[in-house]
């Protein structure tokens, strides 16, 4: 068996999993989906799930790869013979997810460029980002290729880890930025509707759908429910308190996803009246919004903020690009013999051309739209509100009534012999998170059938 390098410490392992969890999820689709699906409900539900679903699905994976010192795919096994499809269904999340995050990454890339080279006020016109992603289909294919081969190219060459350093250094910095521009946006006259929208819960935005957008969101952003946690626990050292590092990463992941929301949601409001125009832009909204924004501080100020957010948020996408490509490449090392660079090529034959559709998408493929969706949008949909819940409702069978709970709470107890939250955690696991789940899953596609009204 390969001997696992380890974590030194546990900030060095708390950054690292908070690294991976803090990407496109927090400030892409976070505000998004919380402009969408009512604000402050949105908000409500997810801080909910935050501390007590992503809790126990967190330090029941990190625990489970500590234990068995493996990855998703040989652990769920290991724990269990017949768990053994989990882990498949786990290795097939970052597959799905790669392709499209690649494509707006390449988006990204994108914005950086042409806030480096054009005048902001054509950026932040209404119309720019519809000619970019509807005009020409090559413009759009062309950024997602070269994201995708950048994010091949640190792969194979296995440079991530001077990546993953650099983007840490930088991290702090989009945290800061993040909060200066919330902090613009919420003192503009007029934006302080908007910020009501986005802060208070208003109960007829409410519905089943909201839950598991805000479930599949929470998983996203956590890098749960896909095998990540579970590789990063089967690095972490027994000494590294498994419970604090958890609380630690999902307050950080949080709070990013919030300030994210804070910049984008009140703007998304201010800028087109209060209507449900601006709140409805799904996965376009940070760059028709941000924009705007960045137009609103003046062309000087304007374009360096853009210049320097679009620069950190790209390094925040491709550092979580990496590790899902990474993922990806050693499961296909793992169950075909393809060597390091075959498999790498394999991958992003196969991102290259799962990504396509979704970008066209928007463009000549507008009119493909399965469940009423574009197509970025139901691949999302697919990953995030289907496979997760049922990779994490297995997760929560197989830790509550056949390895027991008590596996993982010894697990936790192992650094110092104490877990404030175990009997949140073994509730959570055993009861509530699976029922629910089940709950959610059924009324979601009742609702999306039309069978019931809510
Ligand atoms: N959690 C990341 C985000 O919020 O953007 C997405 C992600 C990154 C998922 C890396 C998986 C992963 F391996």
């Amino acid at each position: 068996m390969n001997q696992r390098s380890n974590f030194t410490s546990k900030i060095g392992f708390v950054l690292a999993a908070a690294g991976s969890a803090v990407g496109l999820g927090n400030l892409w689709r976070f505000p998004y989906l919380a402009a969408q699906y009512g604000g402050g409900t949105f908000l409500l539900v997810y801080l909910i799930l935050a501390v007590t679903f992503g809790f126990a699905l967190m330090v029941a994976e990190i625990a489970i790869g500590r234990k068995t010192g493996l990855s998703a795919i040989g652990a769920y096994k290991a724990l269990d013979k017949r768990f053994g499809f989990v882990g498949i269904l786990t290795a097939l999340v970052p597959a799905i997810i790669l392709p499209y995050y690649s494509v707006i990454g390449g988006w990204v890339m994108k914005y950086f460029f042409t806030f480096l080279t054009v005048d902001i006020k054509v950026v932040a016109d209404d119309a720019f980002f519809g000619n970019f992603i509807g005009g020409s289909p090559l413009e759009p294919l062309g950024w997602f290729f070269l994201f995708i081969a950048l994010t091949s190219i640190i792969v194979l060459l296995g440079v991530e880890k001077g990546i993953e350093k650099v983007s840490k250094f930088m991290m702090p910095f989009l945290a800061i930025l993040t909060v200066g521009i919330a902090i613009f946006v919420i003192t503009r006259p007029g934006a302080l509707d908007g910020v009501v929208y986005y802060i208070k819960p208003n109960f007829k935005d409410f519905s089943f759908t909201t839950i598991l957008a805000a479930m599949g969101q929470l998983f996203y952003s956590m890098s749960l429910a896909m095998g990540i946690m579970i590789t990063y626990g089967s690095y972490m050292k027994k000494d590294n308190n498994l419970e604090s590092s958890v609380r630690q990463i999902e307050i950080f992941d949080t709070a990013i996803a919030f300030l994210a929301g804070l910049m984008i949601v009140p703007a998304a409001y201010m800028f087109f009246d209060g209507s449900t125009e601006g709140l409805k832009k799904g996965p376009t909204l940070m760059f028709v919004i941000l924009p705007k924004v960045f137009g609103e501080m003046g062309s000087t100020v304007g374009t360096i903020i853009g210049v320097a957010f679009f620069l950190l948020v790209f390094f925040a996408a491709i550092t979580s690009s990496i590790s899902l490509m990474e993922t990806v490449v050693s499961i296909v090392m793992d169950k075909t013999k393809l060597g390091r660079k075959a498999a790498c090529a394999a991958v992003t034959v196969f991102s290259l051309l799962m990504g396509i559709p979704s970008s066209l998408g928007f463009n000549v493929w507008s009119h493909i739209a399965p469940l009423g969706q574009d197509l970025l949008t139901f691949f999302d949909f697919i990953s995030n509100s289907v496979i997760m819940p049922i990779v994490a409702f297995f997760t929560c069978v197989l830790v509550g009534f056949i390895i027991k709970p008590k596996t993982i709470v010894d697990e936790v107890k192992e650094t110092d012999g104490k877990f404030k939250s175990e009997k949140l955690f073994v509730i959570m696991i055993k009861w509530i998170a699976p029922i629910f789940i089940l709950g959610i899953l059924g009324f979601s596609v009742a609702e999306g059938m039309g069978w019931i009204n809510v």
